[in-house]
Parts: structure tokens; sequence; C-alpha cells
């Protein structure tokens, strides 16, 4: 699996850019009960679950039910990803 790097990035992803190459297709439509982007209380309500933001990273790293490990971004970094949770839930 070969990830272009994008113009100047020398790697770095931005958390639009995880989002939507890897996340949207789930959690842009809520698909298979994913929560949505931009849908704060949903995400609040697990995180508020899960000891917080990084509870639910956890989760996200190692996957959860129908939630692949590391949202099929498998060469992202544990804060690519807390970039991307944070954009997508509007949590701090
Ligand atoms: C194949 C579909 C799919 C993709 C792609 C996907 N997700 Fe998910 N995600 C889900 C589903 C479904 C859930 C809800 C799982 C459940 O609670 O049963 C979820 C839940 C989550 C949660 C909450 C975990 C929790 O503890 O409640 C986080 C955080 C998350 N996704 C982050 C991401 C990120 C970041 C990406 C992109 C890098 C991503 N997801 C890509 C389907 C997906």
């Amino acid at each position: 699996m070969e990830v272009a790097a994008s113009a100047g990035g020398g790697g770095a992803k931005t958390p639009d850019e995880i989002i939507a190459k890897h996340c949207n297709a789930c959690h842009g439509s809520g698909l298979l009960g994913a929560p949505k982007v931009g849908d704060t209380a949903a995400w609040k309500e697990r995180a508020d679950h899960q000891g917080g933001l990084d509870g639910i990273l956890a989760k996200a790293i190692t996957g959860i039910n129908a939630m692949p490990p590391k949202g099929t971004c498998a060469d992202c970094s544990d804060a690519d990803l807390k970039g991307a949770i944070q954009k997508m839930s509007g949590l701090k």
C-alpha cells in the first residue's frame, strides 16, 4: 500500500486529508452506526463513557465492532488519528 505524499507534506497528513481518505466513508453518513462528522453530541456521549478523547482514541486504534483498526489508516500515527477525531467530533 502506497500513499502518495501530498505536495510539501513530507509524510505529514492533515486531519482533513485523513478524514477525506479514510474516515468519511463511514463517519460522513453514519454508515454501520458510526458517529457522524459534526455530531458532537454523539461523539461526546461516547467519550464520556470511555474516559474522554483518549478513551475513544484507544478504541479507534484497536478497532471496535464494525470500526476497523485505525479506521483503515494503517500508516496514521496516534497523533494523526487524534487530530482526525477532534476534527470530526468537535471535541478538544
Ligand atoms: C468501515 C467504516 C469505518 C471507517 C472507515 C472508520 N470508522 Fe470509526 N467507527 C465506525 C463505526 C461503525 C463506529 C461505531 C462502533 C461501535 O460503537 O459499534 C466507529 C466509531 C469510531 C470512534 C468511537 C470509538 C468509541 O470508543 O466509541 C472513533 C473515535 C472513530 N470511529 C474514529 C475513526 C477515525 C479517526 C477514522 C478514520 C481514520 C474512522 N473512524 C474510520 C466505522 C468506521
